[in-house]
């Protein structure tokens, strides 16, 4: 098979970086590990960005998501047992955020591709990139048993940070900044109304909370844990039990309990390669970078590599020109350094760390004041959280 663009990984970035080269005329094959159903129903990320909203919409995938999304144009911080609203329309022109969850946004692009003709294969096996040093550039693989070759162009590495793309890169071509964080995130999917009309991000003496939903239905809770924890430790009575503790408040509000139907451990990592390209292959989201999940970011940080990805690809095949190309790293890089840094941030300023001692949470109190009770410590909070401007 031939195409302009092989596409490794059908997350959020693979499915949206084909849609955008697609509405620009250039033709790619995304092809995945997991089958059709899986990554339709992996339970990940759920807060888009205005940025990745409008996005959406403009490009036409945004239906189902103009329906069922819910629009937030705040949140609240919670430290000892006080809610805190940090209010997004006011303090960035009227912006806010959507929750509409990962998995809904991999459903509407991989519909859009095959409604459109694209071609996404899914259960694919024993990927491997070649040449991509130099212009003959192939991925195989192999579907249903037998071996399969696309020959291509460019190869855009979109497949996570587990993938092979970026470990298939010659050693010392890339740098990696990493920071692994001593916690990690239990997270589960009930079956409740939410308890708040908007997000509670809570920093507790207990360790962190989070309370976000997907739907009026649907609550989404996370409490940070030990990173080692077994999640065969944690019955749903003990998660409850932890929940009530960690939001709780000197007022009548109360946490709805109901039945647990989904339940995770994540891990929490910074991590950064530089540069995010070799020869004609680009790395983008997961694949390039991970960010804590504190500050909501990984989701929208994919969708925003690719559409500068997008973007010099479509330059390249209507005008000839690599300038965008070339650039393309920097241009991700500063906006992935500011999302590193935000999103390290918030989890320093929520989380409990194992060697906090009496001044470091006075220290993290007097943070949250500060941002809580300061027009600019709210608006620094603010704007990043709603997404910071493009710069393509
Ligand atoms: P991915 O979504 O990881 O997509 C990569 C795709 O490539 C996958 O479908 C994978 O199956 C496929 N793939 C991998 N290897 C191969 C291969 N060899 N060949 C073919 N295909 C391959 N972010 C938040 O903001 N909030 C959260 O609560 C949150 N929770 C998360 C929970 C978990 C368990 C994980 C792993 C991530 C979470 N994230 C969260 C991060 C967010 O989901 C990611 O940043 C986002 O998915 C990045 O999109 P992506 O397309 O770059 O990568
Ligand atoms: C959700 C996840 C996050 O990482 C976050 O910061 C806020 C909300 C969520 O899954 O809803």
């Amino acid at each position: 098979m031939r195409t302009q663009v092989g596409i490794v990984g059908a997350g959020p970035a693979g499915l949206m970086l084909s849609h955008l080269l697609h509405l620009s005329g250039v033709e790619s094959v995304v092809i995945e590990n997991k089958s059709r159903k899986y990554v339709e129903e992996r339970v990940r990320a759920g807060v888009l960005e205005q940025g990745t909203v409008d996005l959406m919409i403009e490009t036409g995938v945004g239906t189902r998501l103009k329906q069922l999304g819910l629009v937030h144009h705040g949140v609240e911080l919670r430290f000892d047992g006080r809610g805190h609203r940090i209010d997004f329309a006011d303090l960035t022109g009227g912006k806010g955020i959507t929750i509409y969850a990962q998995h809904e946004v991999v459903r509407d692009l991989t519909d859009a591709r095959l409604a459109d003709g694209g071609q996404v294969i899914f259960e694919v096996d024993d990927v491997s990139i070649h040449d991509f040093d130099g212009t003959r550039l192939r991925i195989t693989y192999r579907k249903d048993g037998a071996p399969h070759q696309i020959e291509c162009d460019f190869i855009a590495g979109c497949d996570g940070f587990h993938g092979i793309c970026r470990p298939t890169i010659p050693a010392g071509v890339l740098t990696a900044f990493e920071r692994v964080y001593p916690f990690a995130w239990l997270g589960i999917l009930a079956e409740v109304a939410p308890s708040s009309d908007e997000l509670i991000y809570a920093s507790h003496e207990r360790g962190f909370a989070l309370h976000s939903m997907r739907s009026q239905q649907l609550t989404r809770l996370y409490i940070q844990c030990a990173p080692d924890e077994q999640i065969e430790a944690w019955p749903d009575a003990r998660i409850w039990d932890e929940m009530h503790r960690r939001f709780a408040t000197h007022d009548e509000w109360k946490l709805h309990e109901g039945p647990v139907v989904q339940k995770g451990i994540t891990e929490m990592r910074s991590f950064v390669v530089e540069p995010m390209q070799y020869g004609n292959l680009f790395l983008a989201g997961d694949a390039a970078h991970i960010v804590p999940p504190t500050g909501a970011k990984g989701l929208n940080l994919a969708i925003a590599d690719v559409r500068v990805l997008a973007r010099a690809l479509a330059e390249f095949y209507r005008r000839g020109s690599r300038d965008a190309l070339n650039r393309y790293s920097d241009v991700c890089l500063r906006r992935v350094w500011k999302v590193q840094r935000f999103s390290w941030w918030m989890t320093s300023m929520l989380h409990r760390f194992e060697d906090d001692n009496a001044f470091d949470r006075r220290r993290q109190l007097a943070e949250l004041d500060y941002v809580t009770n300061s027009r600019a410590g709210s608006q620094s909070l603010a704007e990043n959280y709603v997404g910071l401007p493009m710069e393509l």
